[in-house]
């Protein structure tokens, strides 16, 4: 029977299982090909890591966070020699078509290696939203509601002492989970890479609300946004830039700004961690069935796409094209509710 190749790739994401489970299903269901999982992302392709995926092996993950099939940060054109480096797993194995589970490094990959000869199918994800050509990716929902919780319990032990809570949130270069939690959550002030407030106008809004009668504020601030002293992270042994602390570089220098105690979570991988939410695992589940139903249909170089309340299938190309920042007009609500 002909295969079909599976591996999620790059940072985990809330809806991964509910992928994999989709597509070992819909895949079953047609009778034509097996899967066949491939571990920890391209790693697995290099060392012919895999593992034969049936309908029992992914019964009970549609709720589970993390992946079933392991991730990591390598990459064939980085730490192998691209497509010579992953073509006898393939051969070996005879995967006719590989579908590849991934944020916007993984399919630029992805698409280098169909350019190349593989056939691809690719399945956007990160909780970050930012990948170009689709307008939700799964993980997101999750995140956000993982921050909106926090901003929660933030808000009330901000006004129980008086206090300015920072509350960092994901998102690399881009706002999506920041602007999104912090109009659900409320915020204060919100602080996005793509619209960045000068600190001195983040000051001026906490200290007029202060000064209208509220003791307390809830800043959001977006782990990708430019540090005051402008140092830039240092890189992983992937070459990823390490964000993440940004905060406790803004804090001092806004209680200095406001003369109001000033304090700092970092809510880090407990956004990416644990259960999709209901809407990540129905996407996921759809995502998962549209990339098994173009496999079965000999596609190629193409990605599962949300449009409107639709799932498409857009050129892998279109995809990586570039990473896609928030809407200037849902900043623009934001900014009605700041202080
Ligand atoms: O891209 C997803 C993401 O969670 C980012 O929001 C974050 O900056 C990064 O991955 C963290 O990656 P790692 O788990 O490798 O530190």
């Amino acid at each position: 029977m002909s295969v079909i190749g599976i591996l999620t790739a790059g940072g985990d994401c809330p809806g991964l299982n509910a992928v994999i489970r989709s597509v070992v299903t819909a895949v079953g269901a047609a009778g034509s090909h097996e899967v066949l999982g491939v571990l920890n992302g391209w790693q697995g392709l290099m060392e012919d890591d895999t593992r034969p995926l049936g309908r029992e092996d992914v019964r009970g993950i549609l709720r589970a966070g993390g992946t079933i099939l392991g991730t990591s940060r390598m990459d064939p054109y980085v730490h192998g020699s691209g497509y010579a480096s992953v073509r006898a797993t393939l051969e070996r194995n005879d995967i006719e078509v590989l579908i590849v589970v991934g944020g916007d490094g993984t399919l630029r990959t992805a698409l280098r290696l169909s350019e190349e000869g593989i056939r691809v199918v690719g399945v956007p994800k990160t909780i970050d939203n930012d990948i170009g050509a689709t307008d939700v990716t799964f993980g997101f929902d999750t995140a956000v509601q993982v921050a909106t919780d926090a901003l929660d319990r933030l808000t009330t032990t901000a006004e129980a002492h008086n206090r300015v809570m920072l509350c960092e949130v994901m998102g690399r270069t881009k706002g999506w989970i920041a602007l999104h939690a912090g109009l659900a959550g409320g915020a204060d002030a919100i602080l996005l890479p793509e619209f960045q407030l000068p600190l001195d106008e983040v000051a001026r809004i906490i200290k007029g609300r202060h000064r209208r009668g509220r003791r307390y504020s809830v800043v959001v601030v977006a782990e990708g946004v430019v540090p005051p002293d402008d140092v830039h992270p240092a890189t992983d042994a992937f070459g990823f830039e390490r964000l993440g602390g940004v905060a406790y570089r803004i804090a001092p220098v806004l209680e200095e700004l406001t003369g109001f105690e000033t304090r700092v979570t970092v809510l880090g991988h407990l956004q990416r961690g644990g259960t999709p939410t209901a809407f990540d695992r129905v996407l996921a589940t759809r995502m998962g069935a549209a990339a098994a139903a173009l496999a079965l249909d000999g596609a190629d170089r193409v990605m599962v796409a949300v449009h409107g309340t639709r799932i498409e299938s857009v050129p892998l190309a279109e995809a990586c094209e570039g990473i896609r920042g928030v809407d200037p007009e849902l900043f623009a609500v934001a900014r009605l509710f700041f202080g």
